[in-house]
């Protein structure tokens, strides 16, 4: 598969480790950065690889920064993206069998990093299930597709008001 991985400045150690066990398990990597430990806003980095994600440049992205968190809330307003905060090996497997995960969200500061080799190999190597769980993201799908009809709608009024 293709991955983006990007961090901020809190996962920047932890970066390489996952850049670099991605590769040896037979992956494409586009190493988003950042580069340097020099403080950067999660924000830009979760939308970079939440973009490519959703235009379908990567099969999967991965994010870290200092809890998971803000990378996971900020990778999930972009459309198509399932982006999952895991933390131990179950929730890193049940988001990729129920909900079809396509970004997975690392904690740098409070997890280990062979928990985090762990969770990385076993959300890479977890199929979807489907069935039952496909119609529920079908539901995820449509909700996106209300929301952004909604948005377009207040966007023309605006626009018609001025
Ligand atoms: C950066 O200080 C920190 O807020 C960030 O890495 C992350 O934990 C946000 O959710």
């Amino acid at each position: 598969m293709r991955i983006a991985v990007g961090t901020d400045h809190r996962g920047f150690d932890v970066r390489a480790k996952v850049v670099d066990l991605a590769r040896r398990l037979g992956h494409e990597v586009i190493d988003v950065g950042t580069f340097s430990a020099d403080a950067v806003d999660y924000p830009d980095i979760a939308a970079d690889v939440a973009h490519r994600v959703s235009r379908h440049e990567v099969d999967r992205g991965i994010l870290i920064c200092g809890t998971g968190l803000g990378m996971c809330i900020a990778a999930n307003k972009v459309p198509g993206v399932r982006a999952a905060p895991c933390h131990d090996d179950i929730t890193a497997e049940l988001c990729r069998r129920h909900n079809d995960s396509n970004v997975l969200c690392l904690s740098a500061d409070l997890l280990g990093e062979r928990l985090i080799d762990r969770m990385v190999e076993i959300w890479l190597n977890t199929p979807f299930e489907g069935g039952r769980h496909a119609r529920r993201l079908e539901k995820i799908a449509a909700l996106e597709k209300e929301v952004e009809a909604e948005c377009q709608k207040r966007h023309e009024g605006e626009d018609s008001a001025r």
